[in-house]
């Protein structure tokens, strides 16, 4: 199997990439920062997702080759600016993963890397899918002028329009076969989260882990997305999977007085 990892240099998408050639698998590794190259079965695809430019070259580059699976891991945090974090967290997917599962053979998957963040973001589906219809820089920036976001808040809203952009390319992707779904971790030991205790406050990411005892590993997400792109998630098309330990249990758990 032929599999495409984006964000492969680091925290998760590493993990992933470890999994996948510790069991033989091929891995094309795209990130902006050098992928360490000298192992069997890993392929390095240079490539800055904030630019569509460059994502245009890869998919030139990447040509008719068979890819059986993706996962779009990367991204980047809200202490990016809004324009940044939403070219890559979502113009980046739309533009490079969109004309992929076109050329994808019935039976492989697509997962994304999106967020439980999704749920702090207010944006209603319209507006969703007026950012998920933006095709070029511009058009991101004529939308943010028309919803001014923070870059924290710019983060919600990328994590939340993935989540629906997978679901809704998943539904079209039935009848070709290909699966498509998302996972959404909470807090992961990995070195975004120092971004994260910037744009989300130390506070906040603290509580998360009091509320389930830690924060989450790269390999527990990895595993988690690796089992969704695999032949054992067959029957399992357009969902998102949160991978964050019961923290969305603890939070609805307190938030209600009996469990009865
Ligand atoms: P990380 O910072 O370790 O890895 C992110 C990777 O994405 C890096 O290798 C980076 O070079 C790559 N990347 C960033 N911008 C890029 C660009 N313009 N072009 C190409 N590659 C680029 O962080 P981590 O934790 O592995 O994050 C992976 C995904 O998980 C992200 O989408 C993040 O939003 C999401 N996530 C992470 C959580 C956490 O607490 N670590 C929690 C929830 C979601």
């Amino acid at each position: 199997m032929s599999v495409l990892v984006t964000g492969a240099a680091s925290g998760i998408g590493a993990a992933l990439v470890d999994r996948l050639l510790a069991r033989g698998e091929h891995v094309l590794a795209l990130d902006r920062v050098a992928v360490d190259e000298a192992r069997a079965g890993l392929e390095a695809v240079s490539c800055d997702l904030a630019d569509p430019a460059a994502i245009s070259a890869t998919l030139e580059q990447l040509g008719d080759r068979a890819v059986d699976a993706v996962a779009h891991v990367a991204g980047v945090p809200g202490t990016a600016p809004a324009e940044t974090v939403l070219a890559v967290n979502v113009l980046a997917p739309t533009l490079l993963l969109g004309p992929l599962i076109d050329r994808m053979p019935a039976g492989s998957s697509v997962v994304t890397v999106a967020s439980v963040a999704a749920g702090r973001s207010v944006a209603t589906e319209e507006e969703l899918d007026e950012l998920l219809a933006c095709r070029d820089a511009a058009g991101v920036e004529k939308w943010l002028a028309g919803h001014p976001h923070t870059g924290p808040e710019a983060y919600d809203t990328s994590k939340k329009a993935l989540v629906r952009w997978s679901r809704l390319v998943a539904g079209r992707s039935v009848p070709r076969g290909v699966r498509v779904n998302s996972v959404s971790p909470g807090p992961v030991e990995t070195p975004i989260l120092a971004d994260f205790r910037r744009s989300m406050g130390e506070d906040d990411i603290a509580r998360s882990a009091d509320a389930v005892g830690r924060h989450g590993r790269a390999d527990e997400v990895a595993a988690a997305i690796d089992f969704l792109l695999g032949p054992e998630a067959s029957w399992i098309r357009g969902v998102d999977l949160p991978v964050e330990g019961g923290l969305l249990a603890v939070r609805a758990a307190r938030s209600t007085r009996s469990t009865s």
